[in-house]
């Protein structure tokens, strides 16, 4: 199952709630980082500590027989378990325009015959080269927005865009948001009407957690119950729940055949 998060502007936090979600995650789980601006994690969480190829050598070999086969030779463990791998995003924002999203897409969507679920930190919805495939097959489409009024009208506009695109029979039927640092000022119903799609939830502002996330600040040990982290589990089960919802709306349950002889055949008169 593929989730999709994405931003309408600005920076509100998306890779730092992907990462959180993922560490958080109720399942097995891959973090992509698709992201056409480039990837942020290795050179932040990672603290440039470990390089690698990364989207960028997945595109390379995927050319040569298609992603699923090589898709797993791309990731990186981010926990000590494994239970949460990362794809690497780009680099060089540059060789985003190379990348078929559609078939990775379809890669992340089917990881470990769905028994891993890929959550995709894809950006700024409308940059350019921005991997809307990877939109279009996901179960789930989550924008990430805070709270002030900007940020709210923006995110306004990108919902539109979103339930535009799904109008049009291209996809994108599961939209819902989560809220970076609620209350500031607006709450989450509020945010929840002005946007007309459900809010799963909120993460709270936490500058010392997220500070881990997005730049490798060292982890305390407090860092797994921090606000941040106890915020995100919450809110991963639920986008995990309404994602697997949507999921098992767009591929029904293999109809059973009818038996040969239905049960109790003999017993029909
Ligand atoms: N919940 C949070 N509390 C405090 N700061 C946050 C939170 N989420 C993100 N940030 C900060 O916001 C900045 C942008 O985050 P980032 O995840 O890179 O945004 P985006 O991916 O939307 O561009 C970073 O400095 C990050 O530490
Ligand atoms: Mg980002």
């Amino acid at each position: 199952m593929l989730i999709a998060m994405t931003s309408a502007k600005g920076a509100p936090g998306v890779t730092t709630a992907a990462l959180a979600l993922a560490l958080s995650w109720p399942r097995r789980t891959v973090l992509a980082e698709l992201d056409p601006a480039g990837g942020d994690v290795l050179a932040g969480y990672g603290r440039g500590e470990v390089s690698a190829g990364g989207l960028a050598e997945l595109e390379l070999a995927a050319r040569r027989g298609g992603p699923a086969r090589h898709l797993e030779a791309h990731l990186l463990q981010l926990d000590a378990g494994a239970r949460v791998r990362l794809l690497p995003g780009l680099t060089d924002p540059i060789g985003a325009r190379h990348v078929d999203w559609h078939r990775l897409a379809g890669a992340l969507a089917a990881i470990d015959g769905g028994t891993t679920d890929a959550l995709a930190d894809c950006g700024r919805l409308g940059a350019e080269h921005f991997p809307r495939d990877a939109v279009r097959r996901a179960a789930a489409v989550i924008v990430v927005t805070r709270s002030s009024l900007r940020a709210v009208r923006a995110a306004t506009h990108a919902v539109a865009a979103l339930k535009a695109e799904s109008a049009s029979g291209a996809g994108v039927c599961a939209l819902a948001a989560v809220v970076v640092a609620a209350g500031e000022p607006y709450g989450e119903r509020e945010i929840g009407d002005a946007l007309g799609i459900p809010v799963l939830g909120a993460l709270p502002r936490d500058d010392k957690a997220a500070s881990v996330l997005s730049d490798g600040v060292p982890a305390g040990r407090s860092f797994h119950q921090s606000a941040l982290l106890r915020g995100a589990r919450e809110v991963a089960a639920r986008v995990a729940e309404f994602a697997a919802r949507h999921e098992a709306i767009l591929s029904p349950p293999a109809q059973v055949p009818a038996p040969v002889h239905p049960i109790g055949h003999e017993h029909v008169r």
